[in-house]
């Protein structure tokens, strides 16, 4: 095979992903002074942040002044069920509600009464309503401002650009390797620093909220070059995506339906979240229906059962059409329409309005939604300093889903758009801070990137016969039924040996034509991060022998106190991943203190 001259590219930055960590990092970056790319293997706007769609969690106290940072940092602490890096859930509580006052001044048209200040809605496992919102369109809205933001600012946009590779220099990255999705030739960016910005995983199970984008790509570059991966074992499975027809299964309903009145209902009618309020949550739970009634009047009294955090809620579906209680569909009913009138509906919630008339013929003003738990997040991902989001690789850097610690066990509605925000931006700035400190030249081995190129095209070049979309399928429903919400360890290790097999028939992927526009080679490219990213969630899955957040196992119903003081960090030791249990860092003292306050 000839080589090839790569189009080569030179920059001091280097942001991977164009969701809203991606956009903030790369117009923070550029801020500073540096020399910035934001490369985005999809187009620009289309992101998974566009699936949070109920708003952006800051304790702005507009709606109740009585809620400071001290209350949104207890509630992510709790919400993660004491797993998150509490140092980053700290800089979070306290920087969200200036990322959101810099997002309005950049635009972005947030609800608000006639007279009043940004209007904040009500999400699980928050102590008070704090979502800014626009209508359930808000991570759309954060999109559409920042890139925006972006382009005003001149920052150069590589779009249908997928980079594939990070290269590294004497163990520091000295740049990244992909090809154009169009014309399928190679692109080579050589910089000081890469923020990686590439969301999840979620395409490797069967039923998600996650479009064909997210196939863990950062979480697999980053792995590839020696950096940490944590919390892997923790995935959110939204509790309600829908589920009927089987075309949008697991198409993503927002939080907001419950935030602002929806209840869930079984098949015989029964309000089951009253039966699922662990001992944790009771003090701040209602117990009876009156009790939740009387919260959403007047919002004085303690919360329905149905905003308990994501993971009590999905869990609860999943027993109750186990029960027999769900729909034929295996669902349950999301009901507004009972609460709410349809001028309220239509006006709060226009997008679930639409979504069910033109995809399901469900009018949401009148009848119920059909709803079940839909993968939609990762909590884990790469391992990050939460100061700075630089991983464990010199001149990396990760912010939003791609990096680990925020989210601990289980993340809170809303806490990702904000996440995106505070991290996107430390992220751009420390990145830029470090290239500014570089000392030496760094130097990019067009061995390591030539060999790059002839591993990607093999698949053109191969004797097999698989084909790429049916390993992915398979991959899907290995996941799903056995890395699911429910986990054993037996079945834990099943997923392990067929995705090992898959690794093997990867090998033998067949692809036809050129590298002209050629999607089913694009997803065999994109098998390898797929295939990483459920190896390493697969093994922490394993390892974790307890039950807590998003990761259920029923061989070990219970929480295990020696597993509430470690995070399972993954690490590649000579290209296989290998395993460590590794101490939470020590929470100061008055921080403790605020867990421990009881409202
Ligand atoms: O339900 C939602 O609107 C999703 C929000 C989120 O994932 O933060």
């Amino acid at each position: 095979m000839a080589e090839e001259k790569y189009e080569t590219h030179e920059y001091d930055v280097i942001v991977i992903g164009a969701g809203g960590a991606g956009l903030r990092a790369a117009v923070e970056a550029s801020a500073q002074g540096v020399k910035t790319a934001l490369v985005c293997k999809s187009l620009l706007g289309k992101a998974h942040t566009v699936m949070a769609e109920g708003g952006i969690a800051a304790a702005m106290g507009n709606v109740y002044p009585e809620d400071n940072w001290k209350v949104h940092f207890r509630d992510t602490m709790r919400g993660g069920k004491l797993l998150s890096n509490w140092r980053m859930a700290q800089i979070h509580a306290q920087e969200s509600p200036d990322r959101v006052l810099e997002l309005e001044e950049w635009g972005a048209l947030f609800d608000r009464p006639k007279d009043g200040l940004i209007l904040q809605r009500d999400f699980g496992g928050h102590r008070y309503a704090r979502l800014a919102h626009v209508g359930d369109r808000t991570g759309l809205e954060m999109i559409r401002t920042l890139q925006q933001h972006a382009v005003h600012k001149g920052i150069d946009v590589y779009m249908e650009c997928n980079l594939q590779r990070l290269l590294t220099d004497a163990g520091k990255i000295s740049g990244a390797f992909g090809y154009w999705r169009e014309s399928g030739k190679f692109i080579l960016f050589k910089c000081k620093a890469v923020v990686l910005a590439t969301g999840g995983g979620g395409k490797a199970w069967k039923v998600t909220s996650n479009s064909w984008e997210y196939t863990g790509d950062g979480v697999t570059m980053a792995a590839d070059v020696g950096a940490d991966l944590m919390d892997m074992e923790f995935m959110q499975f939204h509790p309600t995506g829908m589920v009927w027809p089987p075309s949008v299964r697991g198409i993503l309903v927002t939080e907001g339906v419950r935030g602002d009145g929806g209840t869930l209902k079984n098949t015989k009618g029964e309000r089951f979240m009253f039966n699922y309020i662990p001992e944790f949550f009771k003090v701040e739970t209602a117990e009876t229906e009156k009790e939740a009634d009387a919260w959403y009047e007047d919002k004085k009294n303690r919360r329905t059962p149905d905003l308990l955090p994501r993971d009590e809620v999905a869990r609860a579906i999943n027993s109750e059409v186990k029960a027999g209680r769900g729909t034929e569909h295996g669902g349950v009913f999301l009901d507004i329409a009972s609460r709410r009138s349809a001028d309220y509906i239509q006006r709060r919630l226009p997008s679930m309005y639409h979504q069910f008339k033109e995809l399901a013929d469900v009018d949401i003003t009148k009848e119920a939604m059909e709803v079940g738990p839909t993968c939609h997040y990762a909590m884990g991902g790469v391992r990050v300093d939460a100061d700075t989001t630089a991983a464990t690789v010199p001149g990396l850097f990760a912010a939003g889903e791609v990096a680990a610690g925020l989210h601990g066990a289980n993340r809170l509605g809303g806490n990702s758009l904000s996440d995106l925000l505070v991290f996107g931006r430390r992220a751009g700035l420390y990145a830029a801070e470090y290239c500014k400190a570089l000392k030496g030249a760094l130097a990019v081995n067009t061995d390591q990137v030539n060999a790059f190129a002839r591993e990607m095209l093999a698949p053109f070049e191969s004797k097999g016969s698989e084909n790429p979309y049916t390993i992915h399928a398979d991959l899907q429903e290995c996941m799903q039924d056995l890395v699911g919400i429910i986990r054993v360890e037996s079945e834990l290790k099943k997923a392990l040996e067929i995705i090992q097999q898959l690794k093997q028939r990867t090998r033998n992927v067949k692809i036809e034509g050129n590298r002209q526009y050629n999607p089913g080679w694009h997803l065999a490219l994109d098998l390898h991060s797929l295939l990483g990213f459920s190896e390493a969630a697969t093994l922490a899955a394993i390892e974790r022998k307890e039950s807590r957040g998003g990761h259920t196992r029923d061989d070990y119903p219970n929480t295990d106190a020696k597993f509430a003081k470690v995070n399972v960090v993954v690490r590649k030791k000579n290209g296989e991943f290998a395993l460590s249990q590794e101490p939470l860092p020590e929470m100061p003292d008055e921080l403790k203190a605020l867990l421990e306050e009881k409202k």
